[in-house]
């Protein structure tokens, strides 16, 4: 069988940059109709709208906030305005607000949380209702839908100065694997990746230089990954390749999770 989602439709969210950006590209090219969202930055989710459209596939960029409700609305009447269906969600958008939790500000643990875990909820909730409200699609995948929630190794790994943000992920864990309990008998497949440290424009300070060097020494594979390795397993999460693979969580990080400051230590 070979990794294809033809025809299907995938809507990721926070897909102007970085990750998101990478996965919307990555669908395309396996031959999926792209529905791109963006919060603040339309021009480079219209552009590799465009970029889609040239290449003989086909994309829209749709402006919304995940966090409020009427906007994830918006977004999915969007996407079936634009292609007739969702067949897949990447719920990707997400932002960090550091701080030492003692100096952590209400609105920067709210703002994490809303984006970060509330928005991946109404995101999910509304592809399940899309799901359910189109039925299955057999011709196209075996899956009535597919959900792919974007976590990170800090839904594990507890992360000093980041107390919103690893909340929110270990948030993302419990919320897929219990709406993947509810919802296999209806065949919808949920998932989760959790990426390590990748390099992408937005951490190019932490990830480069001295600051990459020290990155290194938690990843025990010995390279910083890149926005397309992430991509690659969302691409096989999607796909019917892994039709038998519901309610898990796939670390894309080099080993970082093997807690590798144990190495010669303990
Ligand atoms: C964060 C990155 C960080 C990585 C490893 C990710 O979830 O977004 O900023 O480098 O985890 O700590």
């Amino acid at each position: 069988m070979n990794l294809t989602l033809d025809k299907q439709v995938a809507l990721v969210t926070g897909a102007s940059s970085g990750l998101g950006y990478a996965c919307a590209e990555a669908l395309a090219e396996a031959g999926a109709w792209v529905v791109i969202n963006y919060h603040s930055h339309g021009e480079p989710a219209e552009a590799l709208a465009a970029k889609i459209r040239d290449n003989g596939g086909r994309a829209i960029a749709v402006g919304a906030d995940v966090s409020q409700e009427h906007d994830v609305e918006r977004l999915f009447e969007a996407a079936v305005n634009a292609f007739g269906a969702v067949d897949v969600l990447v719920a990707n958008s997400g932002l960090q607000k550091d701080a030492a939790t003692a100096e952590m500000t209400l609105q920067d643990w709210n703002t994490v949380i809303n984006v970060n875990l509330t928005g991946q909820f109404l995101c999910a909730r509304a592809a399940l209702r899309q799901f359910q409200r189109q039925g299955p699609r057999p011709w196209l995948s075996r899956a009535h839908g597919k959900i792919i929630h974007m976590s990170s190794v800090h839904q594990l790994i507890p992360w000093a100065g980041h107390a919103n943000y690893a909340a929110s992920k270990g948030g993302i864990d419990l919320l897929m694997r219990s709406i993947a309990q509810e919802v296999g008998e209806q065949r919808i497949r949920v998932n989760a990746v959790a990426p390590g440290a990748i390099a992408t424009a937005i951490n190019a300070e932490n990830t480069q230089g001295e600051a990459g060097k020290q990155l290194l020494e938690l990843i025990p594979y010995g390279r910083i990954g890149e926005a397309r390795d992430v991509a690659n397993a969302v691409l096989w999460l999607a796909s019917d390749l892994s039709d038998y693979v519901h309610g898990t969580t796939l670390f894309i990080d080099g080993g970082m999770s093997l807690y590798p400051g144990f190495r010669g230590n303990g």
